[in-house]
């Protein structure tokens, strides 16, 4: 855990470049910090590995002060990745991944594992681009050498600065995507720099917004967008992107029908109908060839009534299935069915006959009621937080 206590930064031309910051960097979660050009991004991040010094206030890292710290061996401790990605020129890239692990005396072995599995990881076959230099290799591809550069000495903490901004929507949607992958193996705590809000929504657990040296508004990327703090943060997330964000998608009927309510073929016994029904706790029966095509249904009232002799099969007793829904067709097509009919329960049946699954009541509410917290604000007082 990293906390930001009572931070200032003055920079010596008397410029105060962050004005009071309290923060907390959960473990194992990636903090997107994005702001227009000169907020003070980059210098709160230099914060954490001392290349850059509070003029007031705290840093904590794991409850040390990274004043007290030794900054070289910080240093190697956090990976730092920065937008002009730096990679030694001079160095093949094996031998550029491999740096940090080199300062902190690994064994070859051991290094030239790591870095070979980091490449592999990232999606650059070691036994290609190990031996290339970074003049060899294209720009997305050098980002993706700083990554695993980042990685190797397999630090807790990974500052990255502006990573992507300098990759095609491609290479770049590509690597959110990677790193998205590598976080949910490695668990790392992240600060990750960005100007891009489309960025910091899909790889944040948390953003902090911020604007002139001030923290604007912290909180989940969903919490922002539901609940921009002001006018400021309104402008930030772009007025599109709050509307999408706010139409719940509508649910198809493939989503909430349950694949495996009670069937029974059609020569079964009425006595064998009764018990199931009975066993299953159901009212009715959804009668079914081999083929799972639909032959009708019979309810236990209609089974009753019936009851005569024996030999008589739900064949000779169920009723056509008058109603039905196609995949693809929405829930509240289903529901108005329902209601206009008075049915406890609708069948979704393809154009061959085929029986796919049933929309029940009960299959309703449990699908509302997963989507459920999605659709409602959080609660006050940051209580969801
Ligand atoms: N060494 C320095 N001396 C004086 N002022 C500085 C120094 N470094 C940065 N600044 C100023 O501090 C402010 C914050 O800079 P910083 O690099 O943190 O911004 P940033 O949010 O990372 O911006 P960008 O998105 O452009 O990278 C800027 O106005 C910058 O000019
Ligand atoms: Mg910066």
């Amino acid at each position: 855990m990293i906390v930001l206590e009572h931070v200032n930064k003055v920079y010596d031309n008397g410029f105060h470049a962050l004005k009071n910051i309290n923060l907390q960097f959960k473990r194992g979660e990636i903090t997107v910090l994005i702001g227009p050009s000169g907020c003070g991004k980059s210098t709160l991040m230099k914060l954490v590995n001392a290349l850059n010094t509070p003029s007031s206030g705290k840093v904590l890292i794991n409850g040390k002060n990274v004043s007290e710290l030794n900054p070289v061996e910080l240093r190697r401790n956090i990976g730092y990745v920065i937008q002009s990605v730096g990679l030694f020129p001079h160095m093949n890239i094996s031998k550029n991944a491999g740096v940090v692990p080199r300062l902190k005396k690994w064994d070859k072995d051991k290094i030239e594992q790591k870095v070979n599995e980091l490449l592999d990881m990232v999606g650059l076959d070691y036994k290609i681009y190990g031996t290339r230099y970074p003049s060899e290799l294209s720009g997305g591809q050098q980002q993706r050498v700083g990554v695993v550069r980042a990685l190797a000495a397999d630090p807790d903490i990974i500052l990255m600065d502006e990573p992507f901004s300098a990759l095609d929507p491609i290479s770049r949607e590509q690597l959110q995507d990677e790193l998205i992958r590598l976080q949910q193996e490695l668990h790392k705590t992240i600060i990750f720099v960005t100007h891009d809000m489309d960025e910091a929504i899909k790889i944040a657990d948390t953003i902090v917004l911020m604007k002139d040296g001030e923290v604007i508004q912290t909180g989940k990327p969903d919490t922002i967008l539901r609940h921009p703090a002001n006018d400021y943060v309104r402008n930030f997330i772009g007025s599109n992107r709050l509307q999408n964000e706010n139409t719940y998608e509508i649910p198809l009927v493939d989503e909430v029908m349950i694949t495996n309510p009670v069937m029974a073929f059609p020569g079964r016994g009425l006595a064998e109908a009764i018990k199931m029904m009975e066993m299953k706790r159901v009212d009715s029966l959804l009668i079914v060839d081999r083929n799972r095509q639909l032959k009708g249904a019979v309810s236990i009232y209609r089974v009753l009534d019936q009851y005569g002799e024996e030999g008589m099969t739900v064949a000779d007793v169920m009723q056509p299935v008058r109603y039905s829904v196609a995949p693809g067709s929405t829930l509240p097509e289903a529901i108005e069915i329902m209601d206009n009919h008075q049915l406890s329960n609708l069948p979704v049946v393809d154009s061959n006959n085929q029986f796919l699954g049933l929309i029940t009541r009960g299959s309703v509410v449990k699908h509302l009621a997963q989507i459920y917290p999605a659709m409602v604000p959080p609660l006050p007082n940051g209580e969801d937080e």
